[in-house]
């Protein structure tokens, strides 16, 4: 439902927000579906209301820069120089991660994207819930990104349960986006801030990085997807009874074989949840991935909603 933001509907949205739920927010640059950054169960369930066919990670958005240390470490000293420039406003930076960060908000990467929207409902929110909000713009994969509120409501209906209106968005272009996890800063995607503006603020040429592809189609499309060291194998279908190797670890869906052989066994979700397979699939595959095994073999996922996403992210880690 779309409501006016006055301080009844931004105490409803930081209720649903801190319960776990979706709120489709206003940002300067485009409408945003919200979720609590920390929850990582919430932020799948972005990507299903989202039907998007792949994780692709999300932009967390903060109240202002003192947040930073909640989500991100402190990058070099030109990511702060942008930040005290630049936010609030249409700048996202890409820094290392905080722990605290879920790997689904991430895909899976040691790197998080971060901005302070300069838009007041959004400020309002994030002062409200008190939680770092993780947000892709609010539109079903492989549509137009929202400007108003009615898009949003459009797009996705009874998915979001409240949709904050804060008018049209001013820039209506999403945020640039400039990449700090390097030896030296890169654009990844031109946005709200001209590169020119960015370059003068540095003091220095801004290369571009890999682009960020808004829709990342084919295995291997997205630039950085997140790849284990340990190889990767699909099953055909789930571990049998008395499978497994003491130098394999094993990616289980709903449950391990009741007696098995494998070094080191996650289960994605004991009630065979997709949501929470989602939210749980890049910290099982991290620990697995951290236990020195020679290889890691995989369970498929019911090929429907999330898990397409889960079976897509997947078959990248294993090519
Ligand atoms: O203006 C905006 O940035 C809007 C509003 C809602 O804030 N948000 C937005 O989010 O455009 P989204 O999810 O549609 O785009 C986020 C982009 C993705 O293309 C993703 O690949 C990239 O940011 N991204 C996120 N985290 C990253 C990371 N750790 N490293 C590289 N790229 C990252
Ligand atoms: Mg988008």
């Amino acid at each position: 439902m779309i409501k006016a933001p006055g301080s009844a509907a931004i105490a409803e949205a930081a209720a649903l927000i801190k319960a776990g739920g979706l709120v489709g927010l206003p940002t300067e640059t485009v409408y945003g579906l919200a979720a609590d950054a920390f929850n990582a169960r919430a932020c799948a369930r972005i990507f299903e209301v989202k039907a998007r066919p792949s994780f692709d990670p999300l932009i967390v958005h903060i109240a202002d820069a003192s947040e930073l240390p909640r989500v991100a470490q402190s990058g070099p000293a030109l990511a702060a120089v942008l930040a005290a420039r630049f936010w609030p406003g249409p700048l996202t930076l890409v820094l290392p991660k905080a722990a605290a960060v879920p790997g689904i908000v991430s895909s899976g990467l040691d790197t998080v994207a971060v901005r302070v929207p300069a838009h007041p409902v959004a400020l309002a929110l994030l002062q409200a819930c008190g939680t770092p909000l993780a947000a892709p713009s609010a539109n079903r994969f492989g549509q137009l990104s929202p400007t108003r509120a009615q898009h949003v409501q459009l797009g996705l209906g009874e998915a979001v349960p409240l949709i904050l209106d804060g008018g049209p968005c001013a820039a209506g272009v999403e945020s640039s986006i400039v990449d700090f996890s390097g030896p030296e800063p890169r654009l990844l995607r031109p946005g709200g801030i001209p590169r020119e503006v960015l370059e003068d603020a540095l003091g220095m040429r801004l290369p571009s990085g890999p682009a960020v592809l808004e829709k990342p189609l084919a295995p291997g499309q997205l630039a950085s997807h997140y790849a284990p060291r340990t190889p990767l194998r699909r099953l055909a279908q789930s571990a049998a009874h008395d499978s497994g190797e003491a130098h394999l670890g094993l990616l289980a869906f709903q449950a391990a074989p009741e007696h098995h052989h494998y070094g080191a066994v996650e289960v994605l979700s004991p009630s065979g949840n997709l949501a929470e397979a989602a939210a749980r699939l890049f910290d099982c595959l991290h620990r697995l991935d951290g236990q020195r095994l020679a290889g890691i073999e995989v369970e498929p996922v019911p090929a429907m909603g999330l898990g397409l996403a889960i079976n897509d992210r997947l078959a990248k880690a294993a090519a």
